[in-house]
């Protein structure tokens, strides 16, 4: 990685008449017996870089000495810059504070080989005389990271703090609070973590995204977050915690369902689950838990701000409480959004008490009434960012279409896709300019962040470091770029690197990340795939998981049986395949059901293959899903699917496919649900098929139905 305006300069080294009987190096080794020297307050780093670099930390005065690695602080530099120094006799990292030296060490890593990221490097090394000086663009370098929907346990959340490390991201915000899982002790309310940290197995924490049916989650305990807090201030990572209010609350108001709005629920759609999400604005002893809470979460993180969430809030379960309408008619409010800030504003009183600033998500200042003393993160949109910056909030810039992994990286990745296809190219390119950010704006601008929301993440074996990898890297390696020094330098210079330098690196560093997917292409009966980027070419054919090496062009009447993927190191490309591959038709169909119909989002919406249909309510054991087509339908593969498009949310739970076959006149078992849903690879047509549901229930008021994909026999 060479993120730096970089200077590398030979030097005359002048010895200034100095006698010696040696002779004198004449580049500088770094081995076992390299001391590396710093000041008592530099010495968490010294002992930090020692570590990766297999060298002894000795000395306390700062002073360098030949032969040496010397840390030290020089206040004239810019805060976070650093210059370092390579010489035959010594290696100086110069920082302008303690980040700035950290982000030396950093830069100093990356001249080195790969395996420095092992910890040790266990041979000499020799290195090239350079200066280099950096300082970044941006004080707010950030990753979010929603350890709510899917918990990330605290050995895990280290490892993370060390990959930002590496790539000098020095905020990280933690999305600790959510709908499906409240993630911090909070001693005075210890069933926030004993019941709200879990789900399933009687908890009333319904599950929504994945692992029905068994109790999932975890928390950080006070004393793992202190823990975790301290290692990520040695690594120069500030830890922004996240307590999302006054909405996507489910969680904390099934532990305290008296925080709720003052009217009974609909529980029929949900099967018995209060699915209201909001704390009542005008509960006064809602302020009380609040002030419990938050004062605990001030006392705990050193960071000046406390991100308070406000996004997202339903507001019609505000408007059909009469205590908040009661209340806004007391204070005068026309808007129900001045509820929000009202709330905000009696949250941000408890943070100034503490000496603390709120954090807020972009829909929190829409009525501009809230506190210039906030922070905000503007994600819907680059219009939603203007909006904050003109109203001269500081503003962490981090629209969703450029910055939130877990968008889809390709159109037909795993991943969200509202707000776009997102890569690293996609994220690289965000421009000020052409976002309508003006330089009168830019003093407003803390800085970038990317988010990892983790709806998704569970139904990818959350167990293994994989899928949260290859979401992350190597966007973030791009995400980091941008903030310390911007994308002046253009895509193709970057991707360059990236295949040079960081994808090695990444591997060192154990990181399962994304090769950008390979090309495909189909003439005169070949089928070809190629990649530029060094990695291992590898195909499989329909009906076998087997895969095979590439070894050249494969000749075949029949692309759409194959599918191929590259290999570098720990990283790994997506699927791709030919676009005959993902060909579909879309046979007549009547979907009927013994739940019925929502009125927005009715079954013709499915049955057009225009869109989502959804039920009434959420599916009982019993409960059924019927499709009947107009004519039999004899296909490679049928794909059936029950909840969001892109990850199980409201489907049928638990159930089974029972398939009709042309000439028959009983359904047959055709297999379990996967998490809603069911591939079919049918050998005779079909007449219909029925999902039948097993399970009470699925955490939301309804079961959304997909539109068919249906593969035809090419
Ligand atoms: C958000 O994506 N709801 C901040
Ligand atoms: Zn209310």
């Amino acid at each position: 990685m060479k993120p730096y305006f970089a200077l590398c300069l030979s030097l005359l080294i002048s010895l200034g008449g100095e006698a010696c009987s040696q002779p004198l190096p004449t580049k500088f080794v770094l081995g076992k017996d390299t001391e590396l020297i710093c000041g008592r307050d530099l010495s968490p780093l010294g002992e930090y870089a020692a570590g990766y670099l297999g060298v002894t930390v000795s000395g306390a005065d700062g002073a360098s000495k030949r032969g040496t690695i010397a840390l030290e602080t020089d206040p004239s530099l810019a805060q976070e810059g650093f210059r370092l120094e390579v010489t035959p006799l010594e290696v100086t990292v110069t920082g302008g504070n303690y980040g700035g030296v950290f982000n030396g060490l950093q830069s100093l890593f990356r001249l080195l080989p790969a395996e420095v990221y092992g910890g040790g490097l266990g041979r000499e090394v020799v290195l090239r005389d350079t200066l280099i000086s950096s300082s970044p663009r941006f004080a707010y370098r950030g990753l979010m990271l929603d350890v709510a929907r899917t918990w990330i346990g605290f050995e895990r959340m280290k490892r993370y703090i060390d990959l930002l490390a590496y790539h000098n991201i020095n905020k990280l915000h933690l999305h600790l609070t959510d709908d499906e899982g409240w993630r911090l002790e909070i001693k005075s309310h210890p069933e926030l973590t004993s019941v709200g940290g879990f789900r399933g197995e009687g908890s009333p924490v319904e599950a929504v995204y994945g692992k029905w049916g068994e109790r999932y989650g975890g928390f950080y305990t006070r004393e793992q977050m202190r823990a975790l807090i301290d290692y990520a201030a040695v690594r120069n990572i500030e830890i922004i915690p996240e307590i999302d209010l006054p909405g996507h609350s489910r969680n904390i108001a099934s532990v305290y369902p008296e925080i709720r709005c003052n009217y009974a629920p609909d529980t029929v759609s949900t099967v018995g689950y209060d699915y209201r999400s909001a704390w009542c604005v005008a509960r006064e002893e809602n302020y009380r838990l609040l002030d419990d809470i938050l004062s605990e979460v001030c006392t705990l993180f050193p960071s000046k701000y406390i991100h308070v969430g406000g996004d997202e809030v339903d507001l019609e379960q505000w408007s059909r409480c009469p205590d908040c309408r009661r209340l806004m008619q007391e204070k005068g409010f026309d808007d129900p959004h001045r509820l929000e800030d009202y709330f905000l504003e009696r949250v941000s009183s408890i943070l100034a008490r503490h000496g603390k600033y709120p954090g807020v998500w972009d829909e929190a200042v829409k009525t501009g009434a809230f506190t210039r003393e906030s922070r905000v993160y503007a994600w819907h949109d680059t219009r939603k960012c203007l909006g904050a910056l003109e109203n001269g909030y500081q503003t962490v810039i981090m629209p969703g279409e450029y910055f939130y992994l877990d968008m889809r990286q390709s159109p037909t990745e795993d991943g969200h896709d509202w707000a776009g296809i997102v890569d690293a190219r996609k994220l690289f390119s965000f421009d000020f300019e052409r976002s309508g950010i003006t330089p009168g704006m830019m003093s407003h601008v803390a800085g970038f962040e990317a988010a990892f929301w983790s709806e998704a993440y569970i139904s990818h074996n959350p167990e293994r470091p994989d899928y949260l990898d290859y979401m992350c890297f190597p966007r973030l390696c791009a995400l980091s770029r941008l903030a310390w020094s911007g994308n002046g330098e253009g895509w193709d210079s970057f991707y360059e690197e990236l295949v040079s330098k960081h994808y090695d690196r990444l591997t060192a560093m154990g990181v399962r990340y994304r090769l950008f997917p390979p090309k495909v292409t189909w003439s005169g009966g070949v089928l070809r795939a190629e990649v530029d980027d060094g990695s291992r070419l590898c195909y499989k054919e329909e009906g076998s998981d087997r895969e095979q090496a590439y070894t050249g062009p494969i000749r075949t009447a029949k692309p759409h049986l194959y599918q191929f993927r590259s290999h570098r190191g720990t990283g790994v490309s997506p699927w791709v395949a030919h676009e005959s591959f993902h060909r579909t038709v879309k046979p007549a169909v009547k979907i009927t059901s013994s739940m019925a119909e929502s009125r927005q989002f009715p079954m013709s919406n499915a049955e057009t293959y225009r869109g989502m249909t959804r039920t009434a309510r959420a599916s009982r054991r019993g409960d059924w899903i019927l499709y009947t087509f107009a004519q039999e339908v004899s296909c490679r593969e049928m794909y059936l699917q029950t909840g969001n498009r892109q990850l199980p949310k409201a489907i049928i739970t638990r159930g089974r496919a029972e398939v009709l076959y042309a000439g028959e006149e009983r359904f047959v078992d055709a297999g379990e649900l996967f998490q809603g849903s069911i591939t079919l690879r049918p050998s005779r047509p079909i007449r219909a098929v029925r999902l039948v549901s097993e399970y009470d229930g699925n955490g939301t008021p309804f079961v959304s139905i997909q539109p068919l994909v249906v593969k035809p026999r090419l």
